[in-house]
């Protein structure tokens, strides 16, 4: 019997450079998520399925065994923590920095920073880590403005070409990690489910080499 192998995607720009490593290991969609309403997507290959989620949403459903493994940006792992998981592979895409931006010319601030983020956990780490007494204040999406609109001093933000923080009149000031995504699995999985996983596994590292 060939088990069901259930891998968790999320849409845009993980799904478009996660495709040509898919492809390489054999693994072709039958359908496009960016136009198909479809969450389930079935493959050439009937015992594989991809679901089709919010990014910050792979770790967890990877995490419950809801799907076997999925593909995150280290970020998201950072944040959620990694419980549950293996993190074997870096899949090399989705590069780019988690940074701490302001405003170019940045004024002093006294007493606590206010910073607006969506990584409330990396930031608190990140801040504590450096002795810094913060103010976190949780974003959803465009970071960049807060600081615009004076409801932060600082953001913590993905930073690649740097176009959108000089757009906005910001700088990035502080490196704290390089970001890539990875190929996460599910502990319980890579237990029962060991070739299929193992195989899968495999065949994406050749791809990410290749
Ligand atoms: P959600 O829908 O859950 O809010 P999102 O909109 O952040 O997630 P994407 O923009 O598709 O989702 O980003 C997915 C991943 O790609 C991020 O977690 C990060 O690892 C990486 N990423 C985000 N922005 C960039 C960028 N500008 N350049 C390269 N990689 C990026
Ligand atoms: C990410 C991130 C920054 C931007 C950084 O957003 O949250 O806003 O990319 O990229 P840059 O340094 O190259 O400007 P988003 O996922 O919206 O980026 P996208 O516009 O490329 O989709």
């Amino acid at each position: 019997m060939n088990e069901l192998l259930t891998i968790a995607l999320s849409k845009g720009r993980i799904f478009k450079e996660t495709l040509p490593l898919l492809k390489h290991a054999g693994i072709e969609p039958l359908d496009d998520p960016e136009t198909s309403r479809k969450l389930i997507l079935d493959t050439n290959r009937p015992e594989v399925k991809l679901v089709i989620i919010r990014a910050t949403d792979v770790p967890t459903y990877v995490q419950y065994g809801a799907a076997d493994v999925g593909v995150a940006g280290k970020d998201v792992l950072m944040e959620h923590g990694g419980e549950g998981l293996y993190e074997p592979l870096d899949l090399n895409i989705a590069r780019c920095r988690m940074m701490v931006a302001g405003p170019a010319s940045a004024p002093a601030v006294d007493g606590r920073l206010r910073i607006a983020t969506k990584y409330v956990n990396c930031a608190r780490r990140f801040f504590a880590e450096q002795g810094q007494q913060v103010e976190i204040i949780k974003l959803y999406g465009s970071m960049e403005l807060a600081p615009l609109v004076g409801l932060a001093d600082r953001i913590v933000d993905l930073v690649d070409t740097g176009n959108t923080l000089k757009a906005n009149g910001l700088a990035p000031l502080e490196h704290m990690a390089d970001i890539s995504s990875r190929l996460i699995v599910n502990k319980a999985s890579m237990k029962m489910k060991h070739r299929r996983v193992k195989n899968f596994i495999e065949a994406m590292a050749q791809a990410v080499q290749d």
